[in-house]
């Protein structure tokens, strides 16, 4: 394609992840914008998937189990002008560092909250890394037809406890069975709940008032909004678009996403709001790849392995970051130097893995791979080299001293272990006086998938024995002295040799800080 129209295309995508706590409704508010997107033709589809309904032969053996799709990883739909890329960040015990990787890959967040239950902890945890990133995060309160939470509390626990500004976008008329619609602040208009069509809205005045005959009329649950509406008109926070890019203020919507009931209204603002593909910082340097540059770029994000068991295979995942992907063409691996071509690539539709044809900055595609890539490897075309910023480490809470079961396999333990660690797929530490191999990770099926391909990649059974869920900080080398360890608080190093503390509690960690005020603890992201 032409510059123009290459242009005109990186301008239509919109690549986001969804937040939130299980059970918050993450999978049915996706289902309801896949639904107007026309991918699905009903709801309920995505969330058979998860069931088990939809297995196909191919996934790896713990993706059956627990019924992870890669094609849900990705879904890409059409809507009103936008080309939108929804990026799955699963929970529960699917939870892993691959979870917040994805964060690096989009250029927007949906925080989805139960609005019965408020913030959450996997929400609070997801929030911290994309506000990190300064990346636009809009909020959408859910369930509004069961009874939750007074709404004033759950915008003032947004600041309280995540330290965001909220902005209400629109209100709550009503609750659970009382609930009447929503007072759309930003069109001026209400939304009345269970009515279909142009019948669902009805037009504000110029004072923002209902005209008379309306269907709320003598609604004490009206007259309540309104009064709530007029009091953060006048106390709340404004609305501040150059916040919202910054990630310092996050627009909220309220609804139902059962009922469908305020999804379109949120999907129609959060498209207008969200932002286009961003540019990339090149490392080490100030210069940056902007999404319309002709030559393509892209980093890999995430790497699933064996999602046939048949064929060893493994899928990179790359964000592109910069210009056209076409199938066939040839990129260089900048880690190597490596020319490859690549001809074999997926793009995701939610519901069949197709062939990709044309994918441009923003996008995200899948590249089989037989072992070439790493995590945070920047794949480029052109004679100039380009090196993205390395991906953040994220500091690990769950902990397993691993082995070989069988002494006489070190060899294949060692080199497994290698390049499982080289992938991303765990952390390893050592401790100082054993030497013994310790493994970090955020979610319990790293260790799982660890475990898993050991003995598929590299013939090897693993032994591993839990030492708990620990805080993870890291002391200046300077500053260690080796009396400082006890079984309380493990002293361990990373690949890079830097020492670090494992505590066992809170209170171990207190503990270590008042006896040794001047060192220094600090966490990854
Ligand atoms: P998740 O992906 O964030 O984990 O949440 P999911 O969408 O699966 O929703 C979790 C549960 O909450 C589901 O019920 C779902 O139907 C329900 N839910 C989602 N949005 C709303 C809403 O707006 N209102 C109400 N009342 N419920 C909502 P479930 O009983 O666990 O599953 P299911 O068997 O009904 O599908």
């Amino acid at each position: 394609m032409d510059q123009k129209q290459l242009e005109n295309e990186v301008n239509k995508r919109r690549t986001f992840a969804i937040i939130s706590h299980p059970d918050a409704g993450k999978t049915t508010i996706t289902e309801q914008m896949l639904y107007f997107g026309g991918v699905i033709r009903s709801a309920g589809t995505v969330k058979a998937k998860k069931s088990g309904q939809f297995a196909t032969s191919d996934w790896m053996e713990i993706e059956k189990k627990r019924g992870i799709s890669v094609t849900s990883s990705v879904m890409q739909f059409h809507y009103r002008d936008k080309d939108v890329n929804i990026l799955d960040t699963p929970g529960h015990e699917d939870f892993s560092e691959d979870t917040y990787r994805t964060l690096m890959a989009v250029d927007a967040a949906v925080m989805v909250i139960d609005s019965a239950k408020g913030i959450e902890p996997q929400t609070k945890k997801l929030f911290k890394v994309v506000k990190k990133r300064g990346i636009p995060i809009f909020t959408f309160m859910n369930k509004l037809d069961r009874d939750g939470r007074d709404p004033l509390d759950l915008i003032a626990e947004l600041e309280d406890l995540l330290n965001i500004e909220g902005c209400a976008m629109n209100w709550p008329i009503g609750m659970g069975k009382e609930l009447k619609g929503l007072y759309d602040i930003s069109n001026n208009r209400v939304e009345l709940y269970r009515k279909d069509g142009d019948d669902k809205y009805l037009p504000l005045d110029e004072n923002g008032k209902l005209p008379a005959g309306n269907d709320l009329e003598g609604e004490g649950v009206y007259d309540q909004a309104v009064g709530e509406v007029d009091l953060i008109k006048e106390a709340g926070n404004t609305f501040d678009i150059d916040k919202v890019q910054a990630g310092n203020q996050t627009p909220v919507f309220f609804g139902s996403a059962l009922t469908n009931f305020g999804v379109q209204t949120f999907l129609d603002a959060f498209l207008d709001m969200a932002p286009a593909p961003a540019e990339h910082k090149i490392q080490n340097s100030d210069e940056i790849v902007k999404p319309d540059d002709p030559e393509f770029s892209a980093f890999v994000f995430k790497i699933q392995a064996n999602m046939n068991p048949n064929h060893r295979d493994r899928i990179a995942f790359v964000r592109i970051c910069s210009g056209e992907f076409d199938k066939g063409m040839d990129v260089t691996l900048q880690r190597t130097g490596k020319v490859m071509r690549l001809n074999n690539a997926t793009e995701f539709m939610s519901d069949q893995r197709e062939q990709v044809k044309t994918a441009v900055a923003g996008d995200i595609v899948g590249l089989y791979d037989t072992g070439n890539f790493q995590i945070g490897d920047t794949i480029y075309s052109g004679k100039k080299a380009v090196q993205f910023e390395d991906l953040p480490q994220f500091t690990p809470e769950m902990f397993m001293q691993v082995q070989a079961k069988n002494v006489m396999k070190q060899k294949s333990f060692h080199k497994g272990m290698q390049q499982l660690v080289q992938e991303g797929a765990v952390q390893l530490y050592r401790t100082y006086t054993t030497n013994d191999y310790i493994l970090g990770a955020v979610g319990q099926l790293q260790f799982e998938v660890f475990q898993f391909r050991m003995k598929n990649e590299y013939n090897c059974d693993v032994e591993m024995n839990p030492i708990g869920s620990r805080t993870a900080r890291w002391i200046d080398p300077e500053q260690l002295d080796p009396a400082m360890s006890s079984t309380r608080n493990m002293l361990v190093k990373d690949t890079d040799d830097q020492p670090l503390f494992l505590f066992e509690n809170r209170f171990a960690e207190n503990w270590f800080a008042n006896k040794y005020p001047d060192v220094k603890l600090t966490s990854k992201l």
